[in-house]
């Protein structure tokens, strides 16, 4: 089982030295991390990872490396100035702030967690939408209401055969259930229900801005910290950083002040498009090409978090690859659908392979091929540049769910365009673009072979390097037990937690009168409660949840209980004993490929090979030299932060010139000679 909270990753990321808070020396700021030792080794060998395989295996691929820094007319005329906001509010009663997106939506998708099968529950939510609709300015107001009132009027009607036909279906009469569907008035009304809903999600994906504020105006969403519905008005955020060339005196919006004024890039992309006739022209390609790009972007997000998944300083591995309009694909050659799906399947394949360990069973590769999936983004979803986007996902851990890592968009010929001058106007009425009189230059391409000149269409691979990172930590993340501890040992941690549930109960009944006299009591009952739950759950499942014990331990409802502590130290030691925590990273990613160990730290000889083999692979990759712990011990160290293969040198070592290496997985070990050393490693630390 891969990782089951983003909090098991993040204290190894800590502990461990993968990844930092940032500016802690000052108490942090938030959301932004600094990679540690060995965070800076995954993140490179990552990029490195996909550098490889994007551009040194393919024939049609070139590299840059454009400025973090452009003109500020790049992001007037990619609309980003414009367009690149998220809707903003802040709860007027706790102070706490929101996308106002992410609150409406998660109002809407509430119907859906309930029981979307009881009348009353669809009814109040219709009703409410309603009271949203009736609070949209003219005409939008006496549409929705309409469009509302014809809901419920179907669902009135639909309802009695819908409820008729789903008791048919649980009773497991089929049917009974057939014969309803095939019901004429059945069918009619289920149309009806259908047709008015499908009006009702047009209605609300059209005039999504306009919904989204109504909803605040008739206080439908509550604010999930405190419950108030009183918040700000939705206003827009734009999620660029700005910063100025030179210095500047001049108050914020004035000329000179925009004269001056630079943005941190939000995407990577921009610079590709600011260089493709550059790039087109010096390496002589012809259209199919693509330019890759890997480089830092910022963005000022409303709600970053979910620790490195959404920061607003981040890192991208993108990729600009042109083709052909579609007016000039010749028969046999791909058209822009077509190079769409090809990416989507190829960066799919990439995402799968290095977040599986060669040593995976069939079974484990099929796990991890059930939590990536690629999804098409709905139409309200696209960006204003895009035709079709495909997003890859992961299913992280916990209550992040099914998060994107990789979008890969049809952006046609809209960037380009945007970026030139020159340009009919059929084509600025087509891309919703105003002539552009900044531009210098038009960016097309002279086709020999088509013998016209064309702008070209863009496919868009865009992943994000340190999500890459979260992801593949999150895969990779195992807690297994090695040793099965004793049936003693379990039944002495049963008896312990029997304790602590005698005396925690004892604690909460204490803490309850208190409150009950109005006085402030040591333990909150509700939180001690959850301990219990969490503690109980836990033991129920030993020893295969041994690990978790730790965890259980760590809630915060088991704070200041005294038999938790004094249980602490010995659970801490048998975990320790029995368990480990492997990171089952690709070799390719490992931020250590190999650790080298005398088996005796006071023996000279075998401290002098060890280190004489580390120094034989450390200029190919990082080697580590170890001694600070006994042989067992230091595997744990190594598998927790995933290297693949540990080397000890012992006195057989200095007799035959063999020693053992001991492989992170199966944790089999085997006698190979010092000198087919390279020939044993090389290949399996590349995966093959
Ligand atoms: N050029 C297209 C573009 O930037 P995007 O979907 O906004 O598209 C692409 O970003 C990828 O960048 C995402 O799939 C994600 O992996 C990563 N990304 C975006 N915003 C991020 C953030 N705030 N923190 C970390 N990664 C982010």
């Amino acid at each position: 089982m891969p990782a089951n909270s983003l909090e098991q990753v993040r204290n190894l990321c800590m502990r461990r030295g993968f990844v930092f808070p940032g500016s802690a020396v000052y108490g942090g700021v938030a959301s932004f991390w600094d990679y540690g030792p060995l965070g800076v080794e995954l993140l490179n060998n990552i990029k490195k990872a996909w550098w490889q395989d994007t551009i040194y295996t393919r024939n049609d691929m070139e590299g840059l490396d454009a400025a973090v820094l452009m003109s500020r007319k790049v992001w007037q005329h990619s609309g980003h100035e414009a367009t690149f906001s998220d809707p903003l509010v802040d709860c007027k009663a706790c102070r706490s702030r929101f996308r106002a997106d992410d609150l409406v939506g998660a109002w809407i998708g509430k119907v859906r967690q309930e029981d979307v099968r009881r009348a009353d529950t669809w009814l109040r939510h219709f009703q409410a939408h309603e009271r949203v609709c009736a609070a949209m300015p003219e005409p939008l107001r006496t549409a929705g209401v309409q469009i509302m009132q014809e809901i419920q009027a179907a669902h009135e009607i639909w309802w009695p055969l819908g409820r008729l036909f789903l008791k048919f279906k649980d009773a497991g009469d089929e049917a009974a259930a057939r014969k309803m569907v095939d019901d004429e008035d059945a069918r009619r009304a289920n149309q009806r229900m259908k047709s008015a809903q499908e009006a009702h999600k047009q209605f609300i994906e059209q005039n999504a801005t306009a919904f989204e504020f109504a909803c605040f105006k008739a206080k439908e969403i509550e604010c999930p910290k405190c419950g108030s519905k009183e918040f700000t008005e939705p206003r827009n955020f734009n999620l660029m950083f700005q910063s100025h060339v030179g210095p500047v005196a001049a108050d914020k919006g004035t000329d000179e002040e925009k004269a001056a004024r630079v943005y941190l890039r939000p995407e990577t992309a921009q610079g590709i498009f600011m260089n493709f006739a550059h790039v087109q022209r010096a390496m002589a390609r012809k259209i199919p090409f693509g330019v890759a790009q890997i480089g830092k972007a910022f963005r000022n997000e409303i709600t970053p978090g979910n620790f490195i998944f959404r920061t607003r300083e981040f890192e991208q591995m993108e990729i600009e690859f042109f083709i052909k309009p579609p007016q000039f694909v010749k028969e046999g050659e791909k058209n822009d659908q077509q190079w769409h799906e090809e990416w989507v399947e190829q960066r799919f394949n990439w995402w799968l392979r290095y977040a599986t360990s060669p040593s995976a069973t069939l079974e484990d590769r099929d796990a991890t091929a059930a939590r990536f999936r690629a999804r098409a983004q709905t139409p309200d979803e696209l960006a204003h540049y895009a035709k079709a986007t495909t997003d890859i996902e992961y299913l992280f851990p916990g209550s992040l769910g099914w998060g994107e890592i990789e979008g890969v968009a049809n952006r046609t010929d809209f960037d380009l365009t945007a970026h030139s001058n020159d340009i009919p106007e059929e084509d600025l009425k087509r891309l919703k673009l105003e002539p552009n009189k900044d531009s210098t230059v038009k960016l097309d391409y002279f086709d020999p072979d088509a013998k016209a000149r064309y702008i070209p269409w863009v496919i868009e691979p865009s992943a994000g390097a340190t999500r890459a990172m979260l992801t593949f930590l999150c895969e990779a993340y195992h807690d297994e037990v090695v040793t099965e501890p004793t049936k003693q040992q379990i039944d002495q941690i049963k008896s312990d937690a029997a304790m602590i549930r005698k005396n925690a109960e004892k604690k909460i009944k204490e803490a309850q009168k208190e409150i009950a006299a109005g006085r402030e009591a040591k333990h909150d009952p509700a939180k001690v409660e959850a301990f219990l739950n969490v503690l109980d759950e836990t033991v129920a499942r030993l020893p295969a949840s041994l690990t978790e014990l730790l965890t259980a331990l760590d809630h915060e409802g088991a704070q200041n209980l005294e038999p938790v502590k004094k249980f602490r130290p010995p659970t801490e030691k048998l975990v320790e004993d029995c368990t480990r925590t492997v990171l089952r990273l690709h070799p390719a990613l490992a931020p250590v490929k190999l650790a080298v160990f005398p088996l005796k730290k006071n023996k000279p000889e075998l401290v002098e090979l060890a280190q004489a083999i580390k120094e034989r692979f450390q200029r190919h990759f990082r080697v580590v030299y170890d001694d600070s712990a006994g042989i067992g011990r230091l595997y744990r160290r190594q598998d927790e932060i995933g290297t693949p293969f540990c080397i000890t040198v012992d006195f057989e070592s200095l007799e035959d010139g063999t020693v053992t290496v001991r492989e992170r997985d199966s944790m089999e070990q085997e006698r190979v000679k010092i000198d087919d050393l390279p020939s044993y490693l090389l290949p399996r630390l590349q995966g093959e």
